[in-house]
């Protein structure tokens, strides 16, 4: 069976029965096959509906990249994580959202799970109380049966300081946050992947690598995350477990804007900022959130212990 999908589309679905009238008198598919875009069927992308179950009109079209599969994101309800949750929820995933707003966490869950294809669930958690973090993992092992991929995705960047006014302390907290929270779920999740072969998702930076003036603190646990990465790679190989780094330039999040803000002309900041890519714009949370998807699947099953520089061009012609 050839099925045309039309220009622009990344994939159709197609009723394999005659629809089923529910109670309230709706039509809906009892089973469906995917079907990409040279017409052929996907394979492992066919689904039979249970009882009162169908297909409903925002569920019709995707790829179905991550269905199945469980992600957990940290600081998943806002910026880059949210970017994330989108796209995995979007190939069908079911996305455990971590985050210390819980209230954000938890409408960004509803209206993911609304949208489908993919399922949300929020969980209240600060990365910094990294026992929370075990239990939350483990919990979402226990909860979905399995997890495919972390993507430690929760860090903050302190306002601008010279080191003369960065107390040891104040490095210390930022580390416990930035760095600690990605050494912390990897460890505790590292027992789930094994069982699934799964990937791992670090979120550092640009500034890893190019460092950032009067972010000494931040660069360091940036750093710290793509030492972590490549060490752990070489590690977790053998039990089929891939682990990589994705290193963003700017991408506009409420973190990007916060800082604006706090500068006296925040339009000009942003737009200096934009400036700095070769694309004269920042990346979107979804952009990144792709690079996440590419990571988590077999497109990337040759890929491990990599950094890889999500910059659009802002490092190049110095
Ligand atoms: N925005 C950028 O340009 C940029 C560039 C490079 C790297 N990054 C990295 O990407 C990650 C996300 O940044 P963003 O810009 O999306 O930030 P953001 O502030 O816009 O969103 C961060 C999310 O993480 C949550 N969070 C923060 N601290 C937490 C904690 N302790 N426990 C649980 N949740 C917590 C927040 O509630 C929020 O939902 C960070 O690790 C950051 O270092 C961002």
């Amino acid at each position: 069976m050839i099925v045309p999908v039309p220009d622009g589309e990344r994939a159709r679905w197609v009723p394999l029965a005659p629809p089923v009238q529910t109670s309230d008198g709706t039509l809906k598919s009892t089973a469906v096959a995917c079907f990409r875009p040279n017409g052929r069927k996907h394979a492992n992308a066919e689904h039979a509906f249970a009882d009162g179950e169908g297909m409903s009109p925002n569920k019709t079209e995707f790829s179905m990249r991550f269905e199945n599969r469980v992600v957990i994101v940290t600081g998943g309800a806002k910026g880059i994580g949210e970017g994330c949750c989108r796209v995995f929820c979007r190939e069908g995933g079911h996305v455990a959202i971590l985050d210390r707003d819980t209230d954000a966490a938890e409408s960004l869950a509803v209206e993911l799970t609304d949208a489908g294809p993919g399922t949300a669930t929020a969980f209240a958690c600060d990365v910094a109380d990294h026992e929370r973090l075990r239990g939350v993992i483990d919990d979402v092992a226990t909860r979905f049966g399995r997890i495919d991929c972390l993507v430690n995705n929760a860090g903050v960047h302190p306002d601008a300081t010279p080191i003369d006014e960065t107390g040891v302390e104040d490095m210390e907290r930022l580390m416990r946050v930035n760095y600690l929270s990605t050494f912390a779920g990897c460890k505790y999740a590292m027992p789930h992947l094994r069982k699934t072969r799964g990937t791992i998702v670090n979120m550092s930076s640009m500034t890893a690598v190019l460092g950032q003036h009067l972010s000494t603190a931040y660069c360091a646990t940036k750093a710290a995350q793509v030492g972590l990465t490549k060490a752990l790679a070489i590690e977790a190989g053998p039990d089929g477990v891939r682990v990589n780094a994705i290193l963003p330039s700017n991408v506009d999040t409420p973190l990007m804007r916060h800082w604006a803000a706090s500068l006296a002309d925040p339009q000009s900041a942003l737009a200096r900022v934009a400036a700095l890519q070769v694309f004269g714009r920042m990346a979107s949370p979804e952009e990144i959130g792709r690079i996440a998807l590419f990571l988590a699947t077999e497109d990337s099953s040759f890929v491990t212990g990599q950094a890889i520089e999500a910059e659009g061009g802002a490092s190049l012609d110095y």
